[in-house]
C-alpha cells in the first residue's frame, strides 16, 4: 500500500515536472521529449512557417508573376530579413480589404504589403522598424490639365480602398463627397482612368511610376506635390507579438547593415538607398 502511494506520488511528480519544462519551452517550438532534454538542452523543434499576408497586386512591391508566384521587392525583403532571423516564412495573396484583420484573427503572422504606418493603424497592429519611405502621387490622363493636388477638389478621383491615397483625398474633398471612387486594388483604380471614369488617382509613389512606365499605351503622367506627408513603410504583426517582431527588425537590421537590403532595393529601383531614410543602415539610421 505505501509502495503504490510513494510509485504515485513520484509518477504524480514526473507529470507536473514535465508539465512545467513543458510550459517553459514556450507554445511556438513543441519540445523534444522531456525525459532526453533537461532544460539547458537546445531543444529540437519543428520550425514554424510564419504566414506573410500580401495583397499582390502592387507591382514592384508585391504581385503576382506568370506562374503565380508572388514576387517583388517587399517579398525579397521580408525574406531575406526572415533568413537573416533565422525564420521561415511563406506568402500568401491576401485582399488589401480585410488584410489588418487576418493577422488580429490570426490567419496570418505577417503582413508586408506597402503598408504605410499611421498612429491609427499602431491601435491595432504592431510595425517593424520602416524598411521603405513613399509619398503619394498622382497619375492623370498626359493631356490632363491637373497641375496640383488642389486640383482634384471637385474631380473624380480613383483610389484603392482604405489605403493613406484614400486617405488624403478624402480629406481634401470631405468625406461624404460622391467624387471618391474606391477601388479593391490600385492597377484597377488606374485602369478606370483609361476609360476616362476617373480623372486622376492618388496612390504610393513607386507604383504609380511603375504603372506608368509600364503601360506606354494608357498615356499617363504623374504629378507629383510637396502638400503630401512622408510616409514610411513596416512590416506589421499582431499587437503584443513582440517575439516575432523582435525578430524581424533584427533580420531587417541585419540585412541594412551587410549589404543584402541595398542589392534588392538597386535591383528594383536602379539606385542605391539615400542615407538618413528608411533604406538606410540602421547603424546610420539611428546617429
Ligand atoms: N501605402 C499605402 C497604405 O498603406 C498603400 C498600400 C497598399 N498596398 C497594397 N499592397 N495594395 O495605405
Amino acid at each position: 500500500m505505501a509502495t503504490i502511494t510513494t510509485r504515485h506520488f513520484l509518477q504524480t511528480t514526473a507529470l507536473v515536472l514535465a508539465g512545467l519544462v513543458l510550459a517553459a519551452c514556450g507554445k511556438k517550438e513543441p519540445a523534444a521529449p522531456v525525459a532526453t532534454a533537461p532544460a539547458a538542452a537546445p531543444v529540437v523543434a519543428v520550425a514554424k512557417v510564419y504566414v506573410v499576408g500580401t495583397d499582390a497586386a502592387y507591382a514592384p512591391f508585391e504581385s503576382q508573376n506568370e506562374k503565380g508566384e508572388i514576387v517583388g521587392f517587399d517579398i525579397d525583403v521580408v525574406k531575406a530579413a526572415a533568413q537573416k532571423a533565422g525564420i521561415e516564412v511563406k506568402f500568401l495573396n491576401t485582399p488589401w480589404e480585410g488584410i489588418f484583420n487576418s493577422v488580429a484573427q490570426g490567419d496570418r503572422d505577417l503582413l508586408v504589403s506597402s503598408i504605410t504606418i499611421t498612429p491609427e493603424r499602431q491601435q491595432t497592429l504592431d510595425f517593424s522598424t520602416p524598411y521603405f519611405d513613399a509619398q503619394q502621387l498622382i497619375a492623370v490622363k498626359s493631356d490632363s490639365k491637373i497641375a496640383k493636388f488642389d486640383d482634384l477638389k471637385k474631380l473624380k478621383v480613383g483610389v484603392q480602398n482604405g489605403t493613406t491615397g484614400d486617405e488624403v483625398i478624402t480629406k481634401l474633398q470631405g468625406k461624404d463627397s460622391p467624387n471618391v471612387k474606391r477601388f479593391e486594388t490600385t492597377p484597377l483604380a488606374l485602369k478606370e482612368m483609361e476609360g476616362g471614369g476617373v480623372d486622376a488617382v492618388v496612390a504610393d509613389n513607386g507604383v504609380v511610376v511603375h504603372y506608368v512606365n509600364n503601360n506606354p499605351a494608357s498615356k499617363f503622367k504623374t504629378i507629383a506635390d510637396t502638400s503630401f506627408a512622408s510616409e514610411q513603410y513596416g512590416i506589421a504583426v499582431k499587437k503584443g507579438n513582440t517575439e516575432l517582431l523582435a525578430k524581424i527588425n533584427q533580420g531587417l537590421a541585419g540585412i541594412k547593415d551587410d549589404g543584402t537590403y541595398a542589392k534588392i532595393y538597386a535591383q528594383y529601383f536602379g539606385a542605391a538607398p539615400a542615407a538618413g531614410t528608411a533604406s538606410a543602415p540602421a547603424a546610420a539610421a539611428s546617429k
